[in-house]
């Protein structure tokens, strides 16, 4: 049988400065605002087939190979967007997709996946005349979260005036940035996002993290406009401290850095008093760093990082460009 209809998407990942974790009533909206540089390099490529079908079913393949757990994860999507625009179902659909980055690097590769197959499924929903259909982004949020915010670059906003989707965040005087990803561990996380963001619903510190998450995100916003990549950083580096302290704080407590992760932390603080450039870390949920520097002292980083380190594996990418 072949398809009547086939879309090819690429969407990037991307990296937040301000981060979101818990979600509103167990709904796919954050209890809290974030924002974040999207990556230039890391991206998912996504083909969408739809075949005209009795049967609303789904074949995924993952770079080839079939991956239960994402099937699962696909169809719970495809379920969400059906039931918003129930002339989905009259199809069957074959869904490949693959990374230009290796899996769980500490890359989102969730955000840069739902953010493509959204746009997939917004062509495809233009093509069958739906009307009133809102942005991608909208689309891409009900897959995961963070993949709002990966339909807009160089910057993402997902802010609480409209937390159906995410926007275009102004880059004011900002230089051009550059992220050196540090891959500490290639496993699977032990605790997935999903799971992290439930244990936000009865933290003791919820009210106080959702305070400091607009604070950050006030000053942030204000580092942007000036241009000041200081401040910038030491905001970045607050929101991932707090984020795996929210965390290690938690009713079930987790960790999910590793002592490698602190070793880079500590040589982070240390060079940055001895050098002539600054640059700063964030984590995701997980171990593996991402160095955020001036794009242009870069190559620096790098190479001083190996001379330190030189078993290091690290990813070299930077601000997506302006679309
Ligand atoms: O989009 P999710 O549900 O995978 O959650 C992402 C959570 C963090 O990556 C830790 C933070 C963020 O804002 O991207």
């Amino acid at each position: 049988m072949s398809p009547v209809w086939e879309f090819e998407k690429r969407a990037p990942s991307n990296i937040a400065f301000i981060k979101y974790w818990g979600k509103k009533n167990g709904k796919q909206r954050p209890i809290n605002s974030s924002l974040s540089m999207t990556l230039k390099n890391a991206e998912t490529k996504m083909k969408l087939q739809a075949f005209k079908d009795q049967r609303f079913a789904f074949d995924f393949l993952f770079e080839g190979e079939r991956k239960p757990d994402f099937q699962k994860r696909i169809e719970i999507y495809f379920e969400k967007i059906a039931s918003l625009y129930p002339i989905l179902r009259e199809f069957s659909y074959r869904i490949e997709s693959s990374n230009s980055f290796p899996h769980s690097a500490g890359i989102a590769s969730s955000a840069s996946s739902y953010a493509a197959l959204a746009k997939c499924l917004s062509s495809f929903l233009k093509e069958l005349k739906v009307k009133e259909l809102p942005h991608e982004s909208y689309l891409a949020r009900l897959g995961s979260g963070s993949a709002c915010r990966s339909c807009f670059s160089p910057f993402s906003i997902w802010e609480e005036e409209d937390f159906e989707q995410a926007k275009s965040f102004p880059r004011g005087q900002m230089p051009p940035l550059g992220d050196t990803i540090v891959l500490i561990d290639k496993k699977r996380k032990k605790v997935s996002s999903s799971m992290g963001h439930s244990f936000m619903d009865s933290h003791h510190y919820k009210e106080a993290r959702i305070k400091r998450a607009n604070l950050h995100l006030k000053k942030m916003k204000e580092s942007f406009q000036r241009g000041d990549f200081k401040s910038l950083g030491e905001l970045m580096e607050k929101e991932a401290l707090e984020l795996h302290a929210l965390m290690m704080t938690s009713e079930d407590p987790f960790i999910l850095f590793s002592s490698q992760t602190l070793e880079i932390i500590h040589w982070v603080k240390k060079m940055r008093e001895k050098l002539n450039f600054p640059f700063y870390f964030t984590l995701d949920a997980g171990p593996n760093i991402h160095l955020i520097s001036l794009k242009r002292d870069q190559k620096k980083l790098q190479s001083i990082l190996l001379t330190d380190f030189p078993s290091l594996e690290i990813i070299l990418d930077e601000q997506g460009d302006e679309v």
